[in-house]
């Protein structure tokens, strides 16, 4: 990255700097960071890590780690997990084992217990690309449409979607990546 930039500068300089090359490569302006590198904390500054430890520097900052990632500005660990997967530019192994498959289905339900807020499509589909189907069937929920009483109080204490969201997927605060779908219309006369 660094070594890009470099020759970034430099042809800046022998575009735009005429013949006093070394000079202007060093006064060109740092490049700026993705802008999404602006969502990571520096290490130490994430409450996490003690910033007056030295050894901090040999760890690599979370920004370019997970800055080259598709963002999620609304939280979590800001990243769009689901689109970096779809992407590609991250490949997951499918288990421990070296032959381990996904079963991976692609079925929605449609959730429409939702009061005012619009209705809950929930994909199967980008839930096994990540996660056998006995991770949720049938502790969490039992396989049947409509046959778990899920409301929010219960998910914001960690049950159901709780289970994982707000802890290793992304948070419940993002309310219209689940209430995603328009209610009918004809229900809200
Ligand atoms: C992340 C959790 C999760 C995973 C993993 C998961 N499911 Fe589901 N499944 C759900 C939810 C939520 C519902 C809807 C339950 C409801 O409406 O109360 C559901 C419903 C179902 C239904 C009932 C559909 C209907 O119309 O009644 C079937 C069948 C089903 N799942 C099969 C599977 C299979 C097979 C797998 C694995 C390939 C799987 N599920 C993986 C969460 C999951
Ligand atoms: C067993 C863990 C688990 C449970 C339970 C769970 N999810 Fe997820 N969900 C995930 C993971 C992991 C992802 C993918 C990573 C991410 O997006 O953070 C995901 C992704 C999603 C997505 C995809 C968003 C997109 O951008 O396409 C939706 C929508 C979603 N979950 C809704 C729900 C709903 C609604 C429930 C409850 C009915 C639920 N999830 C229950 C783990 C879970
Ligand atoms: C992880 C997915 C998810 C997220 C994020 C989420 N919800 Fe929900 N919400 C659901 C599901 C699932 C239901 C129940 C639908 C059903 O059973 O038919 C629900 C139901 C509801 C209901 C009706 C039931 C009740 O508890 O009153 C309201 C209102 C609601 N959500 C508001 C919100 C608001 C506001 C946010 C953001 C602060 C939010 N939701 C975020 C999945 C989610």
């Amino acid at each position: 990255m660094r070594r890009y930039l470099t020759i970034v500068a430099l042809l800046g300089a022998v575009l735009f700097g005429g013949t006093a090359l070394a000079p202007a490569a060093e006064k060109a302006p740092a490049a700026q960071p993705p802008a999404q590198w602006q969502l990571h904390p520096p290490l130490g500054a994430e409450g996490i890590y003690d910033p007056s430890n030295p050894a901090l520097s040999v760890l690599q900052a979370p920004q370019e780690a997970l800055g080259v990632l598709p963002p999620n500005p609304t939280g979590g660990n800001y990243v769009n997990w689901v689109e970096a997967l779809r992407r590609g530019a991250i490949n997951p192994r499918k288990g421990v084992q070296p032959d381990a498959q996904m079963n991976v289905v692609d079925m929605n339900v449609l959730m429409t217990r939702t009061a005012s807020m619009p209705n809950v499509k929930f994909p199967h589909r980008e839930h096994t690309e990540w996660l056998a189907c006995t991770n949720c069937h049938p502790a969490i929920f039992l396989p049947k449409k409509d046959g778990n009483p899920v409301n929010m109080y219960s998910i914001l204490k960690g049950e159901f979607c709780g289970v994982c969201h707000g802890k290793v997927a992304f948070p419940v605060t993002d309310c219209f990546r689940c209430h995603n779908t328009p209610q009918d219309p004809r229900r809200l006369k």
